[in-house]
């Protein structure tokens, strides 16, 4: 357990601009910061950061909260796992309380393989720079490549010795457990019989865009074609191939500097390109690039540089990504090696300086490219160039956005030599077949939902009562501590004829907190909904201790649910502005106005609900019980409509 203190501390240093920084590209707008959801695939940035409120907000799928949650919800980590990496990123020690061994077993299967694996790396490691076998086969044959030991430091390269269960061991003597050995591939089960899967190879560790170790991948020394030349971790809870790219901790800073992601195939390619000073590089892997991976790139910039191997596989793996790449709404350029190369067995023939520039020369937008590989063959068929065209159209059609689409366009004009109205009006063409296509694909889909739907419960909507708890909360998230001028109305006299009582209109200074809670004292309300009420608690005893109310603490002191809903609201004001309240039906003035005349309005309108309510109440338990207790329930029902005709009338200031 980490001690209190500590928790204090990291809450105090930790930024959540800084943090989510780290993992999306954000930008400025307005005191905001704003960039791609990171949780969502989308053409238009809808995820906000707020660094005064130290929240974050994510309008495309819901979620929001604080630092802490955004690593629970973008890195799946524990909130003891999100301590302790905040602690890392910002030097603060990690002071602990005893830990029994019931509390080490809790830790969850992800942390435990987390933990072997960040064991392996290390190990792996020391195998590679300080064991004699290590040192001259594994960092002989790195040197032997070209490799420098910076380059090996950096990507935390390794060596797993030509042993059995070398690392196995070593594992389990350290007390690593043999479950969780095996649920990260790092050790096999051979009847009964643990076997390391990484033998005698140079090891690449696979690391998250945070930097954590989810697998490996491990190459033999040789060229030897016996064995396969990389084995990987098996895909498992922690090591998802499609959504992994090779590279992506060491180039993410660079990525977002320079604007431009570059994305290579192989381990080697990306440390041979950082070697020569290109730092902006990750790895597929040598698997077609995947959704996930355009999506992960996505989060740090929006353009992306596709070196493929110049032949057939290289060129017809550019063409799949190309399409893949524009659909997802990003930039792409490509570019072809020579026959024969890789970056890595390229950039050792050549300068960095040269290889540099070879880059920048080369580089072509996919319009260039496509034709350039068409030029050839199509430049006198026509029909050949037809199809050219078209297959760039094609193209052009996924392209989210009209902007973006006619740019392009005025390039294939000027490139192909081709009218411009021609173009648009293929382009018009194959649109209209693509959301002929997309409707029929709905039509069917619908088809098939049709019987689940039915069954489906009507998506419940806020109602009046949760719409006007939710204001409260947000008034005193917003304005609690502020001092405004309250207007109302004290009795003077209630007539003998159950009229409406008299009234005299009174001013008082208070501090909306105060306000809230003595209103909401007097008719004993709970908030119906139970996270407001957790929330509402919180900021209550907060301001009443005479504390201003903060915001960041009180994130911190309530469940997550309860953060997520907090920045929510911090975050959602536009939602609920009182426009849309009018479809709500709940009467309420013009808040700008003024504040004092806001805080009024939603309390007395909550408190006449609320008295609605327990008349309902009331009237219904009137009809099993007693004589006498009728009496009583008649008469608390009296006082209610009392009550009720006062708030009404207050809230309508006719009294
Ligand atoms: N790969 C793999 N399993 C294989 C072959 C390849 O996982 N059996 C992946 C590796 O990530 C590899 C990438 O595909 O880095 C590209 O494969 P390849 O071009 O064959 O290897 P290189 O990266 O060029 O490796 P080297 O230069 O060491 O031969
Ligand atoms: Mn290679």
């Amino acid at each position: 357990m980490i001690k209190q203190e500590t928790i204090e501390k990291i809450f105090e240093t930790a930024r959540v601009e800084e943090v989510i920084g780290d993992f999306v590209n954000l930008k400025r707008a307005g005191s905001n910061l704003k960039g791609y959801s990171p949780f969502n695939d989308e053409k238009t940035p809808s995820f906000m950061v707020s660094p005064s409120k130290q929240i974050w907000k994510d309008f495309s799928s819901g979620k929001g909260g604080n630092v802490i949650s955004f690593l629970m919800e973008y890195e799946h980590m524990t909130y003891p796992e999100a301590l302790r990496w905040l602690a890392k990123r910002y030097h603060i020690e990690i002071e602990e309380t005893e830990q029994t061994d019931e509390e080490r077993q809790k830790r969850s299967e992800r942390e435990s393989m987390y933990l072997v694996l960040e064991f392996a790396k290390n190990w792996f490691k020391q195998q590679l720079f300080e064991t004699e076998t290590g040192k001259s086969v594994g960092l002989g044959y790195f040197k032997q490549r070209g490799f420098r030991h910076e380059t090996l430091k950096t990507y935390e390269t390794g060596f797993s010795p030509d042993q059995n269960d070398a690392l196995t061991q070593a594992a389990l003597k350290k007390g690593y457990k043999k479950e969780f050995l095996i649920k990260t591939g790092l050790t096999v089960d051979s009847n009964g019989r643990l076997i390391d899967r990484f033998r005698g190879r140079i090891m690449f560790p696979i690391h998250s865009l945070s930097g954590r170790v989810l697998g490996f991948g491990g190459r033999i020394l040789n060229n030897e074609k016996k064995t396969a030349k990389y084995i990987n971790s098996p895909e498992n809870e922690v090591y998802h191939k499609s959504k992994i790219l090779y590279g992506i901790y060491q180039a993410k800073q660079q990525i977002v500097k320079e604007d431009q992601c570059i994305l290579v195939e192989g381990y080697t390619d990306v440390m041979a390109l950082h070697q020569a000073g290109i730092k902006n590089v990750v790895a597929s892997s040598g698997t077609a690039l995947t959704v996930e991976q355009i999506q992960l790139i996505k989060r740090l910039t929006s353009n992306i540089l596709v070196i493929f191997d110049g032949d057939r596989a290289g060129i017809s793996a550019a063409l799949r990504g190309i399409d893949m790449i524009l659909e997802q709404g990003l930039n792409v350029k490509v570019l072809l090696l020579p026959e024969g190369e890789d970056p890595d067995s390229f950039s050792q023939k050549i300068s960095s300086d040269e290889l540099l520039l070879y880059l920048h020369e080369n580089q072509q937008d996919f319009i260039n490219f496509k034709a350039g590989l068409w030029q050839d063959r199509a430049t006198d068929d026509p029909i050949k160039k037809g199809e050219l065209i078209r297959n760039i159209i094609e193209s052009i059609a996924k392209i989210p956005g009209y902007i973006q689409q006619e740019i392009y366009v005025k390039e294939v004009a000027r490139i192909m030599d081709i009218s411009e109205k021609v173009l648009f009006k293929e382009l018009a063409l194959v649109k209209t077949g693509n959301q002929r296509k997309a409707e029929k694909e709905a039509a069917r889909q619908k088809q098939v939902l049709k019987p689940v739907e039915k069954n489906k419960a009507i998506e419940p909507v806020l109602n009046k009562r949760e719409i006007l708890e939710r204001e409260i909360i947000k008034l005193l998230l917003l304005y609690g501590n502020r001092e405004v001028i309250i207007e109302d109305w004290q009795i003077k006299e209630i007539p003998e004829d159950n009229s409406l009582p008299l009234v005299e209109k009174v001013e008082r200074k208070s501090v909306i907190a105060e306000e809230i809670y003595k209103q909401l004292q007097e008719d004993e309300l709970e908030f119906s909904n139970p996270v407001f009420n957790e929330i509402y608690n919180k900021i209550i005893t907060q301001s009443l201790n005479g504390k201003a109310i903060d915001i960041a603490r009180l994130l911190t002191e309530i469940p997550e649910e309860a953060a997520r809903l907090v920045s929510d609201i911090l975050l959602d004001e536009e939602k609920y502005q009182l426009a849309k309240w009018e479809e709500y039906q709940v009467d309420v003035k013009p808040k700008d106005a003024n504040l004092g005349w806001h805080v009024m309005d939603i309390l007395l309108n909550l408190r006449r609900l609320l008295i609605l309510d327990l008349i309902d109440r009331q009237k219904e338990a009137l009809n099993d019980t007693d004589e006498q207790k009728r009496i009583e329930i008649f008469n608390e029902i009296k006082d209610y409509l009392f009550l009720y005709k006062l708030i009404n009338g207050k809230l309508y200031r006719i009294v």
